[in-house]
């Protein structure tokens, strides 16, 4: 799959032309169920792109339905609850959202991660559809982003924060990539004490069990030994490298640990209380690489009015917002998605931040508008610009959605044409459990395996479903009866 390219077209339709397991992180933000319309203003880049938020039962499409029932039953179920207890409208919203998150699913790989964001209109039946689609045991946590500092809603709690529900198989994230400053609170309790370095805290210079050799001995009048310790001034980790690097060059090579104590003294790092207690090493603020953040984001502020990177697209988010999240969850290199890319906000941070990237949108404002904050933004000249050639960064633009080439390494003709005559030859049945299904749920098989011998020739190919292809693996069809008999999927 090519990165660097913005899809203008339907997001289901194109996902379903992406091959399975090839993308690292998918951010979206797709609508929340506000039941209103998103017009951009008529003086701005983005001018003409204008979305409906407003949904209805006829969003629930009876194949959509169909899909979501074959393919996970309990989302059908759910979405059949949030009929009923919300009404049509939030079923509507919920079906199409859960066919698209199916498909985006099956693109991302094993190891990546997926930041859905929304608001609370739908938050907690979303979360519900995130939990049976990826699975509740990957749920890693819900990001609040404050999007607007203030809010006078007079009658009620201001609503001021997105939530981002956020799901990986992996618990782990780049957090050296996303530190922030400590809180004012902690440095305030914590860094009590200051300098001309600055802040700072105070550690240790000793470590337990009385020392033997040099360690043992006594320091400008104080013994570590009568409390049962011995000296220890840092020798390795981040705090020594930093000493060396900024304040005492050469530091970490003075061997005799007195030595390090003399020279710590000498440069002001060492503090002696005033109550004669053993001496402290400064520790300063300076040094700290900051916290990773929680998961209040308070910091990212919202676009201003004439902020650089301000399109008027209505649902413009920023691209720090977009950074912190490319930068916890992925890596340079990595191939970033966005199906519901609006003015191509995580298209702009993944290029910045070294990564590959697919948008989609509906509306081909997208790609134009993309356009215009590549060269703003990242000063990136489009065609017509002559300071740097346009080949260097040349996005694909593209409305007709890709072609899978996983679906099966088919060397006859045409995998499409092949699986259509299928289909047609099967009576748009699986041809293990013999349901009828959409041709999208089915994939390709091989019914004498190629590990068996068999060919690629279409007399040796069918149709079917997940299930049943995942049960015959490599064997053969009489298995696969065996089995659906024995698992009461068909009946004798
Ligand atoms: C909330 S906005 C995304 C804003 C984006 N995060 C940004 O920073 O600009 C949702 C976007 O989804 C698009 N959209 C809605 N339904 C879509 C669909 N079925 N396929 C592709 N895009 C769709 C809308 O055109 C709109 O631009
Ligand atoms: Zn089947």
């Amino acid at each position: 799959m090519p990165g660097r390219t913005i899809f203008t077209g339907d997001n289901l339709d194109i996902l379903r032309g992406i091959n399975s397991e090839c993308v690292d992180l998918i951010y979206l933000d797709p609508p929340f169920n506000s039941n209103r319309t998103y017009a951009a203003p008529l003086d701005s880049e983005a001018r003409g792109a204008e979305f409906d938020d407003v949904w209805t039962l006829s969003d629930m499409k009876a194949e959509w339905i169909d899909e979501i029932e074959y393919r996970l039953p309990a989302l059908f179920h759910l979405i059949n609850g949030a009929k009923l207890s919300h009404g049509e409208s939030m079923a509507g919203y919920l079906t199409f959202m859960s066919v698209r998150l199916l498909e985006l699913h099956r693109v991302l790989k094993a190891t990546g991660s997926i930041y859905l964001h929304c608001d609370d209109t739908a938050v907690h039946y979303l979360k519900s559809v995130m939990d049976a689609v990826f699975g509740i045991q990957n749920f890693q946590v819900g990001i609040f982003w404050k999007r607007t500092s203030a809010h006078n809603d007079s009658r009620g709690f201001g609503r001021v924060t997105d939530t981002i529900l956020f799901y990986s198989r992996q618990s782990r994230i780049n957090t050296d990539a996303i530190r922030v400053p400590l809180d004012a609170d902690y440095v305030e309790q914590f860094y009590r004490f200051e300098d001309e370095r600055g802040k700072y805290q105070l550690g240790d210079l000793t470590a337990p069990r009385r020392g033997t050799g040099e360690t043992g001995q006594l320091w400008r009048g104080f013994d570590p030994n009568r409390t049962g310790r011995q000296w220890n001034a840092p020798l390795r980790g981040r705090y020594a490298a930093w000493v060396d690097a900024n304040v005492i060059p050469g530091y970490r090579d003075i061997a005799s640990p007195l030595g390090r104590l003399d020279a710590l003294d000498a440069a002001g790092m060492i503090y002696y209380p005033p109550d004669q207690g053993m001496p402290r090493l400064k520790r300063y603020l300076a040094e700290n690489p900051g916290q990773v953040p929680t998961n209040q984001w308070n910091d990212i502020r919202p676009i201003g009015p004439r902020a650089r990177e301000r399109t008027g697209w209505r649902t413009q988010k920023p691209v720090a917002l977009l950074e912190r999240i490319i930068n916890a969850s992925s890596n340079p290199g990595d191939l970033v998605l966005d199906p519901f890319c609006g003015c191509a906000t995580a298209c702009i941070a993944a290029e910045k931040l070294g990564r590959e990237w697919i948008g989609i949108d509906r509306l081909p404002q997208a790609a134009e508008v993309l356009a215009a904050r590549a060269r703003r933004e990242l000063q990136i000249p489009m065609n017509g610009d002559d300071e740097r050639p346009w080949e260097d960064w040349t996005p694909l633009v593209l409305q007709e959605p890709p072609r899978r080439s996983d679906l099966a390494s088919l060397t006859p003709a045409n995998p499409q044409s092949d699986k259509e005559l299928l289909y047609a030859c099967q009576n748009r049945r699986c041809a293990g459990c013999e349901y009828e299904l959409p041709l999208h749920v089915l994939t390709i098989d091989h019914i004498t395996p190629r590990s068996r011998g068999g060919q690629d020739s279409i007399g040796n190919l069918q149709l079917m479903c997940h299930t049943c292809n995942a049960i015959k693996g490599n064997r053969g069809m009489e298995y696969l009866r065996q089995q659906l008999v024995i698992r009461g999927i068909v009946s004798v």
